[in-house]
């Protein structure tokens, strides 16, 4: 029995335009249909939950939310409440990605409260964690990445980390078709997972997944997910292509 089941996920952001969710899916399910080794998942803008819920049930896709508010509910226009998320029958949000952190004003103290929020809610926090040195001074990368992981588990109990997912996705791979060498994100992934057990203890720490994300295609996938302590991809502009990303289903 493997260890930790791997994970396929891609990361739509806003791209995807409403005629074009429907036929992608309709590429993608077929081929999934056999799929029980490997976690398939697509992240998508909260317009197209709904849509691509109904169209995944009884099929092994996993629908994910790639933003929630760290409130359940209230005055907070524009934002994505983890309850209702939770409630539409979505499993899992990605929390801190890179581009809520430089756009959006993202901090480890607001990553922090939104993945206890979604846990609260019962879903699966996706932490990102991004290497991103600027708001850190003179901390070294691997440095920065454990101070985000620290942070953004903080009152995090050892008995909800089931059900949290780490993704690692240095800023500077992301979208720059340079992903990081396969030595590199082994490497930060290691880190990450020793860092797990300083917090959780082995155990917890090797039931935890961690997903490297960063310019990954067909032609890298295979390097990332065969790496000791890596266990699955988060994959953003490749994944728009629904054979791009099915073949990378197919490397896992
Ligand atoms: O969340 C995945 C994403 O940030 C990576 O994007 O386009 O470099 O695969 P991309």
């Amino acid at each position: 029995e493997q260890k930790r089941r791997p994970f396929v996920l891609a990361n739509w952001k806003i791209n995807m335009e409403p005629r074009e969710v429907g036929p992608y899916l309709e590429k993608v399910l077929p081929a999934l249909a056999d799929e029980h080794q490997v976690e398939v998942g697509i992240a998508a803008q909260d317009l197209y939950l709904s849509q691509m819920l109904a169209a995944a049930k009884g099929n092994p896709l996993t629908i994910v939310g790639e933003n929630a508010h760290w409130e359940d509910a209230g005055a907070f226009t524009g934002e994505t409440s983890p309850k209702a998320l939770a409630q539409m029958g979505v499993e899992y949000v990605l929390i801190g990605h890179f581009e809520r952190r430089k756009f959006f004003n993202e901090t480890d103290e607001t990553v922090n409260l939104k993945t206890l929020a979604a846990l609260r809610n019962g879903l699966k926090p996706i932490v990102d964690l991004d290497e991103d040195l600027s708001a850190y001074g003179n901390l070294v990368p691997e440095k920065v990445v454990l101070a985000q992981l620290k942070a953004a588990l903080d009152g995090v109990m050892a008995d909800e980390m089931d059900q949290v997912t780490i993704a690692y996705e240095p800023t500077w791979a992301i979208g720059s078709g340079e992903a990081a060498s396969a030595d590199q994100a082994q490497e930060a992934a290691a880190l990450i997972r020793q860092s797990l057990a300083n917090l959780y203890g082995r155990d917890l720490a090797e039931k935890i997944r961690i997903l490297y994300g960063g310019s990954v295609t067909p032609a890298n996938g295979q390097n990332f997910l065969c790496q000791p302590d890596i266990d699955g991809i988060l994959v953003g502009k490749a994944a728009l292509n629904p054979e791009k990303f099915l073949a990378l289903v197919d490397e896992a």
